[in-house]
């Protein structure tokens, strides 16, 4: 067989065959296809699209190429979130405590920050000592422990995506809906839970500008995640204003410590217990999603759920005096205030400006080497719907260089659109398919 052919046939808008996608696939991992070559074939494949068929073999060839976690040995059913990125989205930093403080088991393997979104092992890691890699002995002991790890992708987790995702980012070939399919759900299939829930953002900040994109990458997911016997259920939401107030690293964390402590942002908390009810309720720890949904709030109202997340930090190694100050974690050295020169409604914050502000102060990669500053970013004060007057306080900065300020700040500036008439309410959840 050969790598020319195999690129040739979906240059010609045709399907390759399981034993064409197999040789792609092993020859990626053990390096005898090169870089240039899995290029060609992404490019192609991108511009002529990949069967159902097609997804369903590179999904399980890429779910294959390394370790299959096997849960067994924790008692109860294991449940996992993933998102497919935005700004501002901690949501995992919430959900995972919050859930596993009503019983229920969460395992979750998650992904670092690349292109303009974040990634939650990058803010985990700006709390002092906190440990994202450990091996999956420990990773087991610690679920049977208290019921909840959050690491990184470990070396023999999907080995392939891995090679195939570096190389979709350096070459215009992300925003792909077969090609998403397959890199979410080999991981999902590998890293063992019973119950995935997936978040399929859309709007400025996400890989999936419309919702009828996203509609489409979960209508895949599941069909696809179906043929693999892998049951998935997805949640639309919107992603063209950040979620919550804070995009940064150390900003995020300090978001989800409010939020478990029942002080965070509305959106942030509405998610979370939502996505968080249907979790439990899978789990099968309640009748009604409404049961499960309650249990959620009273365990933040009660000090439960912050109380799990103190275990959690401590657990990984982290320094859990951060939830009493915060001041230990990385911080900027200036505040600077965005006032606003308008008066009337906010009718956007496009995430996408936000993102793009929170990358030249430092908080993300050009590269995957790229080393990033956890301290800085944006604190949003006010948002989509909200009344605002001129002078009114519309975020802050958190800067630890002055270089390039100015033009940062107009960055920042220009993501807040304004209007004389409040707009339409947007749904943050649009929709969930079972
Ligand atoms: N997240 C992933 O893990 N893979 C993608 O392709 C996009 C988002």
């Amino acid at each position: 067989m050969e790598i020319v052919n195999i690129i040739k046939t979906k240059r010609d808008g045709k399907e390759n065959n399981s034993a064409q996608l197999k040789f792609l696939v092993d020859g990626a991992v053990d390096g005898t296809i090169k870089d240039y070559q899995l290029s060609a074939w992404l490019m192609a494949s991108f511009i002529n699209g990949l069967s159902v068929d097609e997804t369903t073999e590179l999904t399980r060839l890429f779910a294959h190429s390394g370790d299959i976690l096997d849960l067994s040995s924790v008692n109860g059913i294991k449940v996992d979130k993933h998102s497919t990125g935005g700004v501002g989205d901690k949501v995992t930093l919430v959900l995972a405590p919050l859930v596993a403080s009503a019983g229920v088991v969460v395992a979750k393997i998650s992904g670092r920050g690349l292109g303009h979104t974040g990634g939650t092992v990058d803010k985990l890691e700006s709390i002092p000592n906190f440990r994202t890699t450990m091996d999956i002995a420990e990773f087991l002991d610690q679920l049977k422990k208290i019921g909840v790890a959050v690491i990184g992708q470990t070396q023999n987790i999907t080995p392939a995506d891995k090679i195939f995702y570096a190389l979709r980012d350096v070459t215009a070939t992300v925003d792909n809906i077969p090609l998403i399919t397959a890199s979410i759900l080999s991981k999902k299939i590998a890293s063992g839970a019973d119950v995935v829930l997936l978040d399929i953002k859309y709007g400025s900040g996400a890989f999936m500008k419309t919702f009828e994109d996203a509609k489409k990458l979960s209508e895949t997911l599941v069909s696809v995640g179906k043929k693999l016997g892998k049951s998935i259920i997805t949640a639309i939401s919107d992603m063209d204003q950040p979620l919550g107030s804070a995009i940064g690293h150390s900003l995020e964390v300090i978001e989800a410590i409010h939020t478990l402590q029942g002080k965070g942002p509305a959106d942030l908390t509405k998610i979370c217990l939502k996505f968080g009810a249907i979790l439990v309720y899978q789990a099968k720890k309640t009748k009604t999603l409404d049961e499960a949904e309650n249990i959620l709030k009273r365990n933040i109202k009660e000090g439960k759920a912050i109380a799990k997340f103190r275990e959690f930090v401590k657990a990984q190694g982290g320094d859990d005096s951060i939830i009493e100050d915060p001041s230990i974690m990385p911080k900027a050295e200036h505040k600077i205030e965005i006032l606003s020169k308008e008066s009337g409604f906010i009718t956007r914050v496009d995430a996408l400006g936000v993102a793009e502000t929170a990358k030249m102060l430092g908080a993300g990669r050009e590269k995957k080497e790229d080393t990033i500053d956890l301290g800085v970013g944006i604190e949003i004060k006010l948002k989509r719907g909200q009344k605002v007057n001129k002078g009114d306080l519309l975020a802050i900065v958190h800067a630890n260089s002055l270089k390039n300020i100015q033009k940062i700040l107009k960055t920042i500036e220009g993501a807040f659109e304004f209007g004389s008439t409040q707009p339409e309410p947007q749904m943050l959840i649009r929709e969930v398919i079972n």
